[in-house]
């Protein structure tokens, strides 16, 4: 047996990605001469309806570009404090490009109350960093998967705007909560001025983010990107992938769903094991076992071919392409059996 659920990002890319790979026509991206990046950031600006896109390496990258394109040294930017950027990106909009991080408490529901970011706007007072943009998270990653819905993320947005914030949206799963809302990530990313989203994750290509924006906004995070070292020649293979990632990928994420709620269900009825199915509406699933058996029941399913991400306490399995429905039978009968162990 061999089922790894350790996340979404572990997928690797279908026949079709492939074949649309080896077929890929290319040129020098950095002259702007990759009909295949061209036409996948035309696509992708299309379908978020906003001016232009940009492609990048990843979805840490995608978000170190966008902010940076938009707050410089000495500038502040707040962020939900359990959001990926603020936790798990190194720093990066701190180390590289000297923007302060200023956290904000983030509701059960992954939304950040419209009080709590204008309270955080700072005063024109040179003894202040000059707060610019407002960043959030959606499906939020840290949550479960939690969706944030259209009227809660325009809410913050336009409570962001009126305060004369930037507003960024990590939508690194963007397309799990368009898809669990049957709304279109256009609709649902109306009012933010810039997301970034994941070709790599749910969607399964090998490599890649994409930014999109405004022109302005867009033009200067490919300045930003060249001096990450980031601006691609021949790149058209990779977005060949990404191109058959938005026409065939997308739809599919509901399977992913389906089987994240079937494995949340499977997980309540073990024994010791912390979870609330009615909380799980995408593809991950963060769940609690006894205080410090995690690494433990980690390496034991690990033995028996489940790969999963384990720490102390809270673990996460994630459905994506490549899991079906009897993997995830396999994995709520293995864990029992681990779980009588523990
Ligand atoms: C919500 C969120 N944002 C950003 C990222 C970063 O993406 P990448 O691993 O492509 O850098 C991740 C990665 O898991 C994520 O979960």
């Amino acid at each position: 047996m061999h089922i790894d659920l350790r996340s979404d990002t572990v997928t690797k890319p279908s026949p079709e990605m492939r074949k649309a790979m080896a077929n890929a026509e290319v040129g020098d991206d950095v002259y702007g001469d990759d009909p295949t990046v061209n036409a996948l950031e035309e696509k992708a600006a299309e379908m978020f309806g906003k001016d232009d896109a940009v492609f990048v390496s990843s979805g840490t990258q995608g978000n170190l570009v966008s902010i940076l394109s938009q707050a410089t040294r000495g500038d502040e930017i707040l962020i939900g404090d359990i959001c990926h950027i603020f936790s798990s990106e190194g720093g990066g909009v701190s180390v590289l490009g000297g923007v302060v991080m200023y956290p904000l408490k983030t509701n059960h529901d992954g939304t950040i109350d419209e009080e709590i970011i204008l309270n955080a706007v700072k005063p024109d007072d040179y003894h202040k960093p000059k707060t610019k943009l407002f960043a959030f998270e959606n499906t939020h990653g840290g949550l479960s998967g939690k969706v944030i819905d259209k009227k809660a993320s325009d809410k913050m947005a336009l409570a962001a705007k009126k305060a004369g914030l930037r507003v960024h949206l990590d939508g690194a799963r963007i397309f799990n909560a368009s898809i669990a809302l049957n709304t279109s990530v256009k609709d649902l990313t109306e009012h933010v001025d810039s997301v970034t989203f994941c070709l790599s994750k749910g969607l399964s290509c090998p490599v890649g983010s994409i930014i999109v924006g405004e022109k302005d906004q867009i033009a200067e995070a490919r300045r930003i990107r060249k001096l990450l070292g980031s601006a691609m020649r021949q790149v058209g293979v990779l977005a060949a992938c990404g191109i058959v990632a938005l026409d065939t990928m997308v739809e599919r994420l509901d399977e992913d769903h389906e089987n994240a709620k079937k494995l949340a269900v499977g997980l309540a009825e073990i024994n010791k094991i912390e979870i609330n199915p009615d909380n799980i509406h995408t593809n991950l699933v963060r769940f609690k076992v006894p205080e410090n058996t995690g690494f433990e029941v980690a390496d034991k399913l690990k033995d028996l071919g489940i790969m999963i991400n384990g720490s102390y306490t809270d673990l996460r399995m994630v459905a994506h392409y490549g899991i079906d429905s009897k993997d995830i039978d396999d994995t709520i009968q293995s864990l029992a059996k681990v779980m009588n162990t523990i």
